[in-house]
């Protein structure tokens, strides 16, 4: 007796210890399975601590700011693909476990498609393409069916969202403001004064990292008949795109994007678009997987998606693509949006403090922009930094003018017959801009790397000029 009333107290203690313990050890798994946030999100990004050897022969992990071109992969989203290679088999053709399996986990990626983007899925359907791309040109070919058919893009356009449909109908544009933003007014008065069938917009720039909101211009497309494709490879890794607007007319008829910027770099890429118009249309690619049943003289295509997916599909692309969904929705878009504009910020403060430096677009309200700032320096060629910063500080940036020639010509201030002048010139003696795009993963650190360096990187480009270029008006 004596002894049970001297345990039990020692009982309780040791199994209020042991519960304590447990659900410790119960919170730190519950830490590591809590999933990915934008602060510990850099640990899953693959290749960031690889060495590279540099343009000066030294050794350093590049720091990437140039993820509007394409993004890292993610860990986990190779993991993934790792994982159903295990059951891979061919996708909707064969007779096998691993055939089903895999068709079911590929068609299935369209409807978590669907739902990422905010689309009904009785009236939306998807297809697959290998990149933005890709996808316009899809479009561009199924839609439209004569040369005269009218479409309405804007001066702020990447190129693969204008030379399909220049090559494919006749091309009318919008201008852009003094700060290089749409213009609403000149996108209704082009509507209005034309008989417009499809205005393609981009919901985010890759110049400026401008938001456009495409809502609105929904309404306006669909006020005068005409339907709204949205190019969406800018947007959908960085901020959260529903292609339902407050209205049934704010909504979007057809949606683009590229999973290789949104970290599955696997050659995967979506278009969402309206299945009535799908139906009725069909891109100039044909062969296998589009058809029903095919005679000698006859063919009987299949319907949408199949009839815009020839040939086998991309599976790692795909399977990577859900993924990615899965990923980004965890992080989520409201923290993705408030740490790319506390790095834009922090980026732009610094500029301003270097001598001579250029910010293009509105560089006083970074309100509506993406993690993109594109610059200059009025005293020294832009080429040349760029290759100073890779070559000495495994800087990763990208010089040019981003396949948005026309835009970016606009924000330079410069008119079609000038730019001519440059048609035959080499890289460093036609003009550009220096990009800084930033990722998920990109840090305040790293901001602060690059603006540490960039007075000395001017400095080289200037000694690099004087001795190879001898530009005495260096072009920036
Ligand atoms: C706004 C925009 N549209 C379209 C594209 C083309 O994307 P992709 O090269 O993945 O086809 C890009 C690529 O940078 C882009 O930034």
């Amino acid at each position: 007796m004596k002894n049970r009333r001297k345990t039990l107290p020692l009982l309780i203690v040791m199994s209020m210890v042991f519960c304590m313990l447990s659900a410790c050890a119960q919170s730190t798994s519950s830490a590591e399975e809590s999933g990915y946030t934008i602060d510990n999100i850099r640990d899953y990004v693959v290749g960031l601590d690889t060495e590279m050897e540099l343009g000066n022969g030294g050794k350093k992990a590049v720091t990437n700011f140039d993820n509007a071109a394409t993004t890292p992969a993610l860990k986990p989203v190779m993991d993934e693909v790792n994982t159903q290679m295990e059951k891979y088999g061919s996708i909707g053709r064969g007779f096998s476990p691993k055939s089903d399996y895999s068709t079911d986990l590929y068609n299935n990626t369209r409807d978590k498609i669907l739902e990422f983007v905010g689309a009904d899925p009785e009236t939306y359907t998807v297809f697959y393409v290998s990149n933005t791309t890709d996808g316009l040109n899809k479009l561009a070919s199924a839609l439209i069916e004569k040369k005269s058919d009218v479409v309405l893009t804007t001066r702020i356009e990447h190129h693969s969202n204008d030379l399909p449909w220049r090559e494919a109908g006749t091309v009318i544009y919008a201008e852009v403001d003094d700060q290089g933003r749409v213009m609403y007014d000149e996108i209704e008065k082009q509507l209005k004064n034309n008989k417009v069938k499809y205005v393609s917009v981009t919901a985010a720039s890759n110049v400026t990292g401008y938001v456009t909101d495409v809502h609105r211009i929904a309404k306006l497309a669909h006020k005068y008949g005409a339907k709204i494709i949205v190019d969406g490879a800018q947007i959908v890794a960085h901020r959260k795109f529903s292609m339902l607007g407050e209205s049934k007319d704010e909504n979007i008829d057809f949606f683009v994007f590229s999973a290789h910027k949104m970290y599955a770099p696997y050659g995967g890429g979506a278009v969402v678009g309206l299945t009535d118009e799908l139906m009725s249309h069909m891109p100039k690619f044909y062969g296998g997987g589009t058809i029903h049943i095919v005679g000698d003289e006859w063919v009987e295509y299949a319907e949408a998606p199949k009839s815009y997916e020839a040939g086998s599909p991309n599976y790692p692309g795909v399977i990577s693509l859900g993924k990615a969904i899965d990923i980004l929705q965890e992080v989520g878009f409201d923290d993705i949006e408030k740490h790319e504009k506390a790095l834009n910020q922090r980026l732009v403060d610094g500029l301003k403090k270097i001598d001579n430096s250029i910010i293009y677009g509105d560089s006083e309200d970074l309100s509506d922009r993406v993690g993109v700032i594109t610059f200059n320096f009025s005293d020294v060629n832009s080429h040349l930094v760029a290759e100073e910063l890779s070559n000495r500080y495994g800087i990763a940036t990208r010089r040019g003018a981003f396949c948005a020639n026309p835009y970016v010509w606009r924000l330079y201030g410069l008119s079609d017959e000038e730019v001519r002048n440059f048609a035959e010139c080499s890289d460093v003696n036609t003009p550009g801009m220096i990009r800084v795009s930033f990722g998920i993963y990109n840090t305040e650190e790293e901001v602060d790397y690059l603006l540490k360096v960039l007075p000395e990187a001017i400095k080289q480009a200037k000694k690099t000029n004087e001795e190879n270029f001898g530009l005495a008006n260096p072009l920036y």
